[in-house]
């Protein structure tokens, strides 16, 4: 099958070169003529693990290309997908339709024989109504059908989990674009990937109130971290113990700094406003957020008690800046917030990162990136674990200590256990423990 992307950001170049890799027949279009130009040479806009093979791969197998020309690229599409970004509008939390919205109006006129335009990007619920109407304005003729296929990807495992995903979700509401999406999802059957369809408002909703659960998951367990803290309980038995009952799953109850990136801040709060537009506020994700957005700058705190409460003239040692690892996205990272916090009151910050300094540099000022983790703590009065990328899983602690001024270590990951820290001589906290 023929499926044009529209949108070649993190979403529209995984699922493009996904598709693609079944077999499809994928053109990539994108405004950003330099972004098609170093997709044409295989440079990657994104550090996402495997990606780059897979578009070489398919690229050299001739299904998948690239292109800034919209009519090139939707030239006998069965399936056209909008893959643009929705970000925060300034302001209000609302997410900003604007790019989808563009889209809509430009591939009115290139709807050639029966089209389904499927919305992936996260778009609040109403939006496929108003695409349609969009294009059946801009073009009558259309014989269009307007889905929703919202995504479930996480960045660093992106590749993976499109390929074998938990479930698909379709949003329909004609028959016609059902057995499109379902002939461009077969291969999947083959992995019994669950096809789930329903209405596309549904299908709309379902991708908010999944982000917004996994983020309450996690807002519960950084709020039981800290109550662990002061009571003396350990957050990760805690999180062992409901995590075995399976109405609760084991699964996204890490204490942490607190959860960034791209999806879960942004669809919180989009989510949020749709709800109070609604009148049916969701107060419980909205203290989620709240909650979250405290915690960044209450780790920065942290690190200053571990100090002993001064953090002027004092330096720092990052270890991590992006929001997870396996990838350089910096989007929402707590690591901005706590860096500004010890900032704030005085502090140096070096820092390292294996992927995420290029991104870093764009949002932080006066911050020593160094070469690599050890290089980060020479002469700091602390090292913090930020961010669990796995080279900083398995630090030579005897080094460690050697090279820090005093031998403090927040581990805002737990990724280390407090005894073998304890052992080297350094004075060590975690989360929750
Ligand atoms: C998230 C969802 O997991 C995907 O299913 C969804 O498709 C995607 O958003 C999206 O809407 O596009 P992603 O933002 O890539 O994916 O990353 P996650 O792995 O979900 O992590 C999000 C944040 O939560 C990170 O900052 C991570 O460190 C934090 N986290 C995650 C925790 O603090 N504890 C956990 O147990 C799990």
């Amino acid at each position: 099958m023929r499926v044009a992307m529209i949108g070649s950001g993190y979403v529209g170049l995984v699922s493009g070169a996904c598709f693609a890799d079944f077999g499809h027949e994928v053109v990539c279009v994108d405004k950003d003529p330099g972004k098609i130009e170093r997709l044409k040479r295989n440079v990657m806009p994104i550090y996402e693990p495997g990606l780059d093979a897979l578009v070489e791969t398919n690229v050299k197998a001739g299904r998948l290309s690239f292109t800034t020309d919209l009519a090139e690229g939707m030239k006998g599409a069965q399936a056209v997908f909008i893959a643009v970004g929705t970000p925060s509008r300034r302001g209000d939390g609302h997410a900003d339709l604007s790019y989808v919205y563009a889209a809509a109006e430009e591939m009115a006129p290139n709807i050639e024989g029966f089209t389904v335009v499927v919305t992936k990007s996260t778009v609040p619920v109403g939006t496929g109504d108003e695409v349609e109407r969009i294009i059946r304005e801009a073009n009558r003729q259309a014989d269009v059908a307007v889905a929703s296929n919202p995504e479930f990807l996480r960045e660093g495992a992106a590749i993976a989990d499109f390929k074998r995903p938990d479930r698909i979700v379709i949003g329909v509401e004609d028959d016609r674009a059902r057995a499109v999406l379902e002939e461009l999802y077969r291969p999947l059957y083959l992995n019994q990937a669950p096809i789930m369809v329903t209405s596309r408002r549904t299908a709309e909703l379902t991708k908010y109130a999944a982000n917004a659960f996994l983020a309450t998951k996690i807002g519960f367990i950084n709020e039981m971290a800290d109550l662990c803290e002061k009571v003396g309980a350990n957050v990760q038995d805690v999180a062992r113990g409901i995590g075995l009952d399976n109405r609760i799953g084991s699964k996204f109850l890490n204490a942490g700094p607190g959860y960034g990136g791209s999806c879960f801040p942004k669809d919180t709060l989009a989510l949020i406003k749709t709800a109070q537009d609604n009148d049916a506020p969701v107060r419980i994700v909205e203290t989620v957020a709240q909650s979250n957005e405290n915690r960044k700058r209450a780790m920065g705190r942290k690190v200053i008690a571990a100090m002993g409460g001064d953090a002027r003239g004092r330096k720092v040692g990052i270890l991590g800046l992006t929001f997870k690892p396996n990838t350089d996205d910096m989007r929402d990272s707590p690591a901005i917030a706590i860096i500004q916090t010890l900032q704030d009151a005085g502090a140096q910050v070096s820092a390292f990162d294996p992927e995420g300094v290029e991104q870093a540099k764009l949002v932080l000022q006066n911050v020593d990136y160094a070469e690599s983790p050890y290089a980060a703590l020479e002469g700091a009065d602390a090292m913090v674990l930020v961010t669990e990328w796995d080279a900083f899983r398995a630090l030579d602690l005897a080094r460690v200590k050697a090279l820090l001024k005093q031998p403090v270590v927040v581990d805002l990951r737990n990724v280390y256990r407090p005894e073998e820290m304890a052992r080297h001589g350094l004075s060590y906290s975690g989360i929750g423990r």
